[in-house]
């Protein structure tokens, strides 16, 4: 086994006729294996109520990855993967389908050798968590051992939403925890696992020269923004029962600002790197409800022109309420009442069929005190700002102001770049490969801790209660545009504007 290749291990995934699966798992269990780091003995049990046989899972399994793969796919690599994939219909609220479930990682452990390690990912609607968690636990798979290595374990991927607010994600926890311990505990969140996020953490505290200007003497203020260009396409259904506050900001934003914003951790490590983060999230001023409209703002997008492409408004998309009160857009100012970040307001904001799909961290820095350049008012030029491209377009960049050649200083702004694309030649891989191997190989730094969870939902739920019992001023804005007015009023009353992307 080379170093960093997971044991041999069954992983079970429920959903396995899902999006998820064919789009994201398989492929990325997949080029796990082709690049060596899955052990031969693995085995994949996709398990969903479709009666499928291991041939036409593998078959189905095959074009996700070959259209993802496109003209690099490689049918010899197929074969020699596609044995380790193996089929089990069944109905998750029937006792049986877990007893036949232990029966066969029996029979893998005895005849394909995965050593009584096992990875189960929840990859099914979240109301089926708690009957297959349940489930799991009636037939003793969520038991570590012993075995004869002494190696074996159990361990649960839980796919996001984890709850649906403070509450439901408290009931659930609870029913994890009566059966899994959290060590045993994976919670996705699959931006965790993309490469520049990791790069994040690295640029922060692997260089010194950010460390003494990341806090509020030197930064003005923190933009975040994971802009979308696409809409709810197919999942109107599941859409309109979440919208963006609990779709993309209770998990994948507030993550973003956590690794922003915390302190150095002593070691990158699950339990260093997650007490850092949790910091920073109790330190996140709640939103009062009597005053979200300074700090809040929500959207929802009507028909308009995405790109070169008409599009219908989102009430008009499937699975979707006629009067929606489902939010399509969020702008907010959080605050973080700690030393470090003490009146440096974050500003978030994410949106569907936005102009186009951009997700960048960009720390604006405080403006020069004073220009000894005669006529250059301070607050005519552009702050220094630093960008963090998390994708697309991988990279990061320095703004700041150089002088124009010519005999009169003239003030321009340019920009020093870095690329993933242009810097590495290696291929920057797909989050799930990373947290797929992290799982096997017992690494929980990537992945959510319950504490992080319970107080995102701490932190979004007066949003919530607040937006369910009022109606939004829907639609608000059309699709193509940056989102409502109002979230460029929001941010403009405190004498700054949105950046471009
Ligand atoms: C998912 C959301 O978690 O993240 C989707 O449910 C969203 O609505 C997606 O489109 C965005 O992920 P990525 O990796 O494409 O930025």
């Amino acid at each position: 086994m080379s170093t960093g290749a997971a044991p041999p291990a069954a992983i079970v995934i429920f959903g396995a006729s899902g999006d998820l699966t064919r789009r994201k798992l398989i492929p990325a269990l997949f080029s796990l294996f082709r690049q060596g780091l899955l052990a031969p003995e693995t085995t994949i049990v996709g398990v969903s109520r479709s009666r499928f046989t291991d041939d036409e899972f593998r078959e189905r399994s095959r074009d996700g990855v070959a259209d993802l793969a496109g003209q690099q796919f490689d049918e010899a690599e197929w074969a020699s993967f596609a044995p380790r994939l193996r089929y089990m219909a069944g109905s998750t609220d029937e006792p049986a389908t877990f007893e036949q479930l232990r029966d066969l990682l029996a029979s893998l452990d005895a005849d394909a050798g995965t050593g009584g390690r096992y990875l189960f990912y929840l990859s099914t609607a979240p109301s089926l968590f708690v009957p297959i968690v349940a489930g799991l636990g009636r037939v003793g798979l969520n038991d570590e051992g012993p075995d004869d290595s002494g190696d074996a374990f159990s361990r649960i991927i839980i796919e996001k939403p984890f709850g649906e607010d403070l509450a439901s994600a408290r009931a659930l926890n609870e029913h994890v925890s009566a059966v899994f311990q959290e060590r045993q505990v994976y919670r996705i969140d699959h931006y965790l696992g993309k490469e520049t996020v990791q790069n994040l953490m690295v640029l922060r505290f692997g260089n010194a020269i950010f460390e003494p200007i990341w806090n509020r003497r030197y930064i003005d203020h923190v933009q975040i923004t994971v802009a979308e260009d696409l809409g709810v396409g197919t999942r109107g259904g599941y859409y309109d029962k979440s919208g963006a506050l609990r779709d993309i900001v209770q998990n994948h934003l507030l993550q973003l600002l956590a690794i922003v914003a915390m302190e150095a951790p002593a070691r990158f490590d699950s339990r260093d790197v997650r007490d850092e983060k949790i910091k920073v999230l109790r330190a996140i001023v709640p939103f009062d409800p009597r005053d979200l409209k300074s700090v809040a703002v929500r959207g929802q997008y009507e028909g308009g022109r995405v790109g070169t492409e008409d599009v219908p408004g989102y009430r008009e998309v499937d699975g979707t309420d006629p009067d929606s009160n489902t939010e399509t857009f969020v702008a907010l100012k959080v605050a973080i009442d700690n030393w470090r970040w003490s009146r440096t307001p974050f500003y978030l904001r994410t949106g569907k069929h936005l102009p186009t799909r951009a997700t960048e961290i960009s720390l604006q820095f405080r403006a020069a005190p004073h220009l000894p350049f005669t006529s250059n008012a301070v607050d005519a030029i552009d702050p220094n700002v630093l960008n963090l491209r998390i994708q697309p377009d991988e990279g990061s960049s320095l703004q700041f102001i150089a002088k124009a050649p010519g005999p009169k200083i003239e003030l321009r702004t340019v920009s020093m770049d870095f690329a993933y694309g242009s810097s590495f030649v290696k291929r920057v891989p797909d989050a799930y490969e990373r947290l797929l191997l992290d799982c096997l190989l017992g690494d929980s730094t990537l992945f959510t801790r319950w504490d992080e969870v319970e107080r995102a939902w701490e932190i979004i739920d007066p949003l919530l209660e607040a937006w369910a019992t009022a109606p939004g001023p829907f639609p608000n804005y059309h699709a193509g545009s940056w989102g409502p007015v109002a979230a460029d009023e929001m941010i403009a009353r405190d004498g700054r504007e949105w950046r471009r992307l």
